[in-house]
């Protein structure tokens, strides 16, 4: 008899398939209480290293000598390079949508003119090319001039930041709060929307570029990936409205008023953890350390404690703590990235990676190399109410 893992009722039904275990994921998962781990070690460790290290952890399911890192960029770098032509139809794309719809869009003109229709082989092309699709959709979304010709030899971030026409800012700085914000980003468990949509769509044999847009479709909304752009305007909100007098018993005034009159809190709760995001609290630290002087900081740490105070005195509210959209925006606006339209497309040029190495492991590993079938559950017919009329 196959062990029961999960008892389903008619109350979760309509719960958006909450907690429903469905497959397994080789690449992370999240702890409630610990967070979220990559192959086996905690994220808050991984954050100290570097996002090639990350990123071969996830690939190849253990950690990698400097070494084999290195070999393994420099295979990499050979699949590196983007098609001008590629290059050519994202600058054709409208300006004036969401940039995550040029980004998605970016990742379908990319497949077609580059896909290999191998989901290994294109797993690989996409870690290697996605710095520079993502940076070429923001610098056209932006109208920034192009930055540096792509030289994934000085670093896989380091090579992004550098193609970036973002004008005004010092790269220096902003380069490592970008491989933080990318190494925390990369997975988070098999069930969060985007790598759910990008498995499902894939399950239909979707190749992975498309299987990769849809997700990105996922990923742009404002309960998905868009909350660290919301979360930041939030915080500027608040900031405003203090005139000055920065303190936790106004920011605890402003957030009951907006409870009150039923805004969101965008960057609080989480459908998995119970505790403070440790994603979010290495942002904190960060923070605390080389930023605590700004306002917008003072404001976002006072709001960590007031946030959580308030929303844990509604006895419904199970996820009163700080997620990593609470701040990962402030950090980057502060840290010379204060361009918040693109903060969703920083989180996919991240997660594509853990999706993508997902999708790999479905497609051509689970069951014995047989693969996942095509998604397919099951809705109850329900009568309409007014009977159709
Ligand atoms: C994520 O990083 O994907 C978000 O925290 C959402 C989730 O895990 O459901």
């Amino acid at each position: 008899m196959a062990k029961v893992l999960f008892e389903v009722t008619e109350d979760h039904l309509e719960t958006g398939l909450r907690g429903y275990p469905v497959g397994y994921c080789d690449t992370s998962y999240v702890d409630p209480q610990k967070g979220l781990f990559y192959c086996g070690y905690p994220v808050s460790e991984l954050a100290s290293t570097s996002p090639e290290e990350a990123i071969y952890l996830l690939y190849h399911g253990k950690k990698g000598e400097k070494k084999d890192v290195q070999q393994f960029f420099t295979q990499l770098q050979k699949k590196g390079e983007l098609h001008c032509d590629v290059i050519r139809a994202i600058r054709q794309l409208p300006r004036r949508a969401h940039p995550m719809k040029l980004f998605s869009s970016a990742l379908l003109i990319a497949g077609m003119l580059e896909g290999k229709g191998d989901y290994q082989e294109d797993c690989l092309h996409i870690i290697a090319k996605i710095p520079e699709i993502a940076a070429t959709v923001i610098n056209h979304h932006a109208g920034w001039p192009a930055g540096k010709k792509s030289n994934p030899s000085i670093g896989y971030m380091e090579n992004f930041v550098a193609m970036l026409g973002i004008p005004n800012t010092n790269l220096a700085e902003l380069t490592p709060i970008l491989k933080l914000f990318n190494i925390l980003h990369f997975d988070h468990g098999g069930g969060n929307l985007s790598a759910f949509v990008g498995k499902a769509v894939s399950s239909g044999l979707e190749d992975m570029y498309g299987s990769l847009a849809s997700a990105m479709c996922a990923l742009s909304g404002p309960r998905h990936g868009k909350a660290n752009q919301d979360a930041l305007e939030l915080v500027k909100q608040v900031e405003e409205q203090l005139h000055g007098k920065i303190n936790g018993d106004n920011v605890e005034k402003i957030i009951r008023k907006k409870l009150e009159d039923q805004e969101l809190i965008y960057g609080f709760g989480h459908a998995v953890l119970r505790v403070e995001d440790p994603r979010a609290t290495a942002f904190y630290t960060l923070a605390e350390k080389s930023y605590s002087s700004h306002p917008l900081v003072q404001v976002a740490l006072l709001m960590r404690e007031r946030c959580t105070k308030v929303l844990k005195e509604n006895p419904k509210i199970h996820s009163p703590y700080p997620n990593v959209d609470a701040i990962s925006g402030t950090v980057l606006s502060v840290g010379g990235f204060p361009h918040p339209q693109y903060y969703t497309i920083l989180f996919g040029l991240a997660r594509v990676v853990g999706i993508a190495i997902q999708i790999v492991y479905e497609r051509c590993f689970a069951r014995n190399g047989k693969g996942t079938p095509i998604y397919r559950p099951k809705y109850i017919y329900k009568e309409r109410e007014n009977n159709g009329k």
